[in-house]
This record gives structure tokens, sequence and C-alpha cells, in this order.
């Protein structure tokens, strides 16, 4: 669950319904989720999906949730049932605060030690959720040699080759369902049971699947319009138009036209475009990287407030020019390497960068 802005409530809606309509079997409640979960009503004691081991009821001194829970899947070439245990453990950071609404966190690693022998006995296979970074992940696999695989997720991690350390297999999740991981179990007749971890990339080329597609709409419409209300009622006058930080492009025209031609050709020209038609446009998670000084003093604050700093200008990678476009022969303007495209062309959000492939396309 998103734990943070002013708009998650409403992303958190949406959020619960589609994990809903995946069919989600069991859900390690982790940091802000608990908060959120309570806020949107739903029933934690419902069924036995909701695990965490370290979530404990500031009453009772015992687990607000179950510990753990065990699924049995049949297995082809195997007459028997395969029992896969699952462990939720928790990173201790939360937005909400915790003691008030009667749970708090204990420490992961003592939590998974006073667990992970019982439920060992029960399970054939046993995965560790861990929604802790990914040092601590390691550290867990390290101390443990009773896990087989450990599925790590933390905030903005990104998801890569699983990793054997000690007894367990480490899988790193990706946020913003931008990765599908598979475990892919297979038995040979009276074999052992081999595990194959896969990691799907989920790029522009994988179609949507009909019906997700069309709640995945129906959400962004509706979080679309929560932001734009947020917008209006939006207190935050800093950086009204008029004290801007920045000159805009159009204000480097007339001095570097070949530039400024080569930049209205690119696609940083228009930028925010494409987030207007993913109904994006007031995502604060998103517009960070398609506008030009985003949270900066007299940068761009949003759409309705500063509008001209929409997309990526000149002064997006060039910093400030209002000075030099003044007198730019005593107020030069910095150097730029690479580096300037990497704030935003980052692993996650621009898989294929490279600074050789892509300059030559907005070389000016
Ligand atoms: C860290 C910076 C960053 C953030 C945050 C970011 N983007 Fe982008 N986005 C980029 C960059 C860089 C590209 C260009 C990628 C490329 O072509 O290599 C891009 C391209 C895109 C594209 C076009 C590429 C395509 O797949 O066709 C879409 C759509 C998009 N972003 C939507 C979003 C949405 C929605 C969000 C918020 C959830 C978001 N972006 C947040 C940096 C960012
Ligand atoms: C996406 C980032 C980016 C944007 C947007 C951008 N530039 Fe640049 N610009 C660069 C980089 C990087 C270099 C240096 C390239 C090099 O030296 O090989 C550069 C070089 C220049 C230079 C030449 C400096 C020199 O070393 O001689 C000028 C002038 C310039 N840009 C002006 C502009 C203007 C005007 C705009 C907007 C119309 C603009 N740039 C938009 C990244 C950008
Ligand atoms: C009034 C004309 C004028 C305007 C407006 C102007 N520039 Fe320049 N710019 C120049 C001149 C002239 C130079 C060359 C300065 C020199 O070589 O001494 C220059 C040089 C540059 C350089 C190379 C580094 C340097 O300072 O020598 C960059 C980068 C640059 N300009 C970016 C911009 C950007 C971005 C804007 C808009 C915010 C802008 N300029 C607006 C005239 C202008
Ligand atoms: C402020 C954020 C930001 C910075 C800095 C930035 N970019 Fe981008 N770039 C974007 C976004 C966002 C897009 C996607 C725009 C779209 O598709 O509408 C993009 C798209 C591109 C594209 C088009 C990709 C394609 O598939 O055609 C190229 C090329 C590119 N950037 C090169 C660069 C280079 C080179 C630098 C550094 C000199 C750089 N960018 C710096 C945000 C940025």
């Amino acid at each position: 669950m998103q734990g943070l802005g002013e708009d998650r409530g409403v992303k958190n809606r949406w959020l619960w319904k589609g994990m809903q309509r995946l069919g989600i079997e069991v859900l390690n409640v982790a940091e802000d989720d608990i908060g959120e979960l309570q806020i949107l009503g739903v029933d934690l004691q419902d069924g036995d999906r909701f695990i965490s081991a370290n979530l404990i009821s500031t009453k009772t001194q015992a687990p607000l949730l179950k510990p753990y829970t065990v699924k049995q899947i049949p297995l082809k070439g195997s007459s028997q049932k395969y029992r896969i245990g699952f462990l939720g453990l928790s990173g201790r950071e939360s937005f909400l605060k915790t003691e008030a609404a009667g749970y708090t966190w204990a420490d992961p690693s003592a939590s998974a030690r006073k667990w992970l022998p019982e439920l060992r006995k029960e399970c054939d296979f046993l995965i560790v959720l861990a929604c802790l970074p990914a040092s601590q992940a390691v550290q867990l696999a390290v101390d443990n040699s009773n896990i087989d695989m450990i599925v790590s997720g933390s905030k903005h991690q990104m998801s890569g080759f699983p990793a054997k350390i000690n007894q367990s297999t480490i899988l790193y999740a990706e946020d913003e369902g931008k990765a599908l991981g598979e475990l892919r179990f297979s038995v040979a007749r009276g074999q052992k049971v081999d595990v194959q971890p896969l990691n799907h990339v989920l790029t522009r080329n994988v179609k949507d699947e009909p019906e997700m597609a069309a709640l995945i709409a129906q959400a962004k419409a509706d979080i679309s319009q929560g932001q734009l209300a947020l917008v209006k009622q939006s207190t935050n006058t800093t950086s009204l138009s008029g004290t801007l930080s920045f000159a805009t492009s159009a204000r480097c025209a007339p001095c570097h036209a070949a530039a400024f031609e080569a930049w209205q050709n690119s696609r940083h020209s228009h930028a925010i475009d494409i987030l207007k038609k993913e109904r994006k446009e007031f995502d604060a998670a998103c517009v960070g990287c398609h506008v030009t000084g985003n949270g900066r003093p007299g940068g761009f604050v949003n759409l309705s407030q500063t509008p001209e700093l929409a997309n990526v200008q000149c002064e997006a990678c060039h910093g400030s020019g209002v000075q030099h476009a003044e007198r730019p022969a005593q107020a030069k303007m910095a150097r730029l390497t690479a580096t300037a495209c990497v704030a935003c062309h980052t692993k996650s959000n621009s898989p294929e960068f490279e600074f050789a492939t892509y300059w030559p396309k907005i070389k000016h």
C-alpha cells in the first residue's frame, strides 16, 4: 500500500480492488500496509491470507496476525500435495502512527528465529516474504539455514537475477507492477522437486489482460480526478507564475535557434503529453522527470499552478538560465556530461538508456 502523499487514499482503494481481482492468497502485511488496510476497513482476520511474524499487538504482545501460513498445491507426477509455507517479515518504518492503533513492529530477525523452526516442520518448501532492505534480506539468509527462498521487496528496488546465499535463494521483487515473478515447481517421478524462479519484466511489449486493463482505466480516471481535486484545494502558492526561477525554453530560443529546434523535435519538448494520455499528469509520483525544476524553489509545482514548466525543457538539464539569458557573456552555464541524464533515465524508468545511443537522438 502507498503510505505517502495526499492522494494515497484513492490510490489504495484501487490497489486493493486490483489485488482482490488478482485473487492474491497470501499477503505479507508490512510497514504502512496495516494502517492503510485498517483505514480501508479490510478485515485482517478474514481467512489466513494476511500474515506477519513481527507485527505485534501492543495489548497482548502476541502476533496480531498469523505469523505464517501453509498452502497445499498439487504437483504433476506426484500423488501427494506439496506444502508451501509462507512467513511474513517487515521493516519497522511506518509512516502512520502505530502504537495508538494497537500494534508495534518487533525485530524481524528475532521474529524469524522464533517462528522458522515450527513452520519448517509443517511444510516442504519455505518462503519468507520479506519487506526488508536488500542487506537485511541477505543477513536473514546468512543467519538461518532453514529458508528455501526469500522474496525481498523494498521501496523502489529493482528486480534482478536470483542469488543463492547459504541455503536460501533470494529474489528481488520490483515495485509498481513492473515485473512479474514466477516460481515453477516441477517433479520427475519419484524424484526431488525442482524449483525454478523466473522474472518476467513487464515491458511495453507485454499485452494487458483485457479485464484488468479495464479496471486500470477506471482506476486511472478516478485517481486522476482525485488528484485534480487536491490540486484545486492546494494552498501552495510559493511558485506561482511570475516568481519562477527558470527562464523556460522559449527564452533561450532567440539566441540558440539550432539547439531550440533540435529540442522541439525531441520527445523532451512534449514529455508531459504521455502523462496526460496516461491520466497521470497530476500524479506527484510521475511528474518529477517529465517536467522542469520539480520541487525546487521557483520550479514546477503542478500543472495548474506552473504550466509553463511542464516538459523536459533546456533548464531541466542545464540548470536555471535566468541570469545567463540576461547577460550571457558574464553568467556562464555549467558544462554537462552524461550524469545530467541519469537523474531521470534511471535503470527502472529507462532500461535501455546508454549515453552513446541516446545523445545522438537529441544532439544540439
Ligand atoms: C525517475 C524519473 C521518472 C519518473 C519518476 C517517471 N518517469 Fe516516465 N519516463 C522517464 C524517462 C527517462 C522516460 C524515457 C524512457 C526511454 O525512452 O528510455 C520515461 C518514459 C515514460 C513513458 C513513455 C515510455 C513508454 O513506455 O512508452 C511513459 C508512458 C511514462 N514515462 C509514464 C510515467 C508514469 C505513469 C510515471 C509515474 C508512475 C512515470 N512515468 C514516472 C522518467 C521517469
Ligand atoms: C536532455 C538534456 C538537455 C536538454 C533538454 C537540453 N540540453 Fe543543451 N546540452 C545538453 C548536454 C548533455 C550538452 C553537452 C553535450 C556535449 O558537450 O557533448 C548540451 C550542450 C548545449 C550547448 C552547447 C554547449 C557547448 O558546450 O558548446 C548549448 C548552447 C545548449 N546545450 C543549449 C540548450 C538549449 C538552448 C536547450 C533548450 C532549447 C537545451 N540545450 C536543451 C543537454 C541538454
Ligand atoms: C541573449 C542571448 C542568449 C540567451 C537568451 C541565452 N543564451 Fe545561452 N549563450 C549565449 C551566448 C552568446 C553564449 C556564448 C557565450 C560565450 O561563449 O561567452 C551562450 C552559451 C550557452 C551555453 C554554453 C556554456 C556557456 O555559458 O558558454 C549554454 C549551455 C547555454 N548558452 C544555454 C542557454 C540556455 C539553456 C538558455 C535559456 C535558459 C540560454 N542559453 C539563453 C546567448 C544566450
Ligand atoms: C528531467 C528528466 C530528464 C532528463 C534530465 C533527461 N531526460 Fe531524456 N527523457 C525524459 C523523459 C520523461 C522522456 C520521455 C518523453 C516521452 O516519451 O514523451 C525522455 C526521453 C528521451 C529520449 C527519447 C527516447 C526515444 O525512445 O526516442 C532520448 C533520446 C533522451 N531522453 C535522451 C536524454 C539524454 C541524452 C539526456 C541527458 C543529456 C536526457 N535524456 C536527460 C526525461 C529526462
